[in-house]
């Protein structure tokens, strides 16, 4: 099992082991990283923002979206019902053209998608606004125009190492957390030499606090 969601450090890493788990998979924290390839003028906006500044939101394509709150984002909140169906059409179509697919492909796809779901056609349109709106952002760099997807931890990232530094430092942080764990359990518990987490260590691939 690997968790994921909200992680972005060592003590996450080792709160996840603890609770069983084999590693953890973080996704906004890597995106913020130097080597990521995301366009800076992104980067920033995911640095500026705060835990406020991170919503969720139905409005992209009916599916709750945890994003950074844009203006874009609060005109999709404020938008009405045809004004979404008119926007998810023309991004139904300009996926259409960027895919290559026909008409008829992307109707097939529509039904395999509403198939054994209880979805409506403009729940199957909507569907089309997610990687749209993902890429203007995420890879064309137009911040205005496309939707920043962002874990919840988004909020407390302010910088940008570079992965090899980002794993050097949760390892380094993972190792704190585990020397740190004994004394608490020591404290808590009034029990002698209380090392508590070997089991923990050993899963991590840590050398066993000693
Ligand atoms: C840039 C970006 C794109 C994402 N795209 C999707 C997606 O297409 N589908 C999805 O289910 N989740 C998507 N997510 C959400 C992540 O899978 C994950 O649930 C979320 O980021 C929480 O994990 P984290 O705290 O490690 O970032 C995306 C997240 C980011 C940051």
């Amino acid at each position: 099992m690997i968790a994921a969601g909200g992680f972005r450090d060592g003590r996450g890493l080792v709160a996840a082991l603890a609770y069983g788990a084999a590693g953890v998979a973080m996704g906004t924290r890597f995106l913020l990283t130097s080597d990521s390839t995301v366009p800076d003028a992104v980067k920033a906006r995911y640095l500026a923002a705060g835990v406020q500044d991170v919503i969720v939101t139905t409005k992209v394509d009916g599916l709750p979206h945890r994003m950074l709150r844009t203006d874009l984002v609060d005109a999709l909140e404020r938008s009405g019902r045809s004004a979404a169906l008119l926007r998810a059409f023309r991004h139904a179509s300009a996926f259409r053209r960027e895919s290559g697919m026909s008409w008829a492909g992307l109707v097939r796809d529509g039904l395999a998608m509403k198939h054994g779901k209880q979805l409506t056609w403009s729940q199957v349109l909507l569907a089309a606004n997610t990687p749209m709106l993902l890429r203007a952002a995420m890879v064309d760099g137009r911040t205005d125009l496309g939707v920043m997807a962002c874990g919840q931890v988004g909020g407390l990232i302010d910088d940008l190492p570079s992965c090899a530094e980002l794993v050097e430092r949760i390892m380094a942080q993972a190792h704190a957390t585990l020397g740190r764990l004994p004394t608490l359990s020591r404290e808590h518990s009034g029990a002698a030499g209380g090392r508590c987490a070997p089991g923990v260590a050993q899963r991590a691939g840590l050398a066993d606090p000693q």
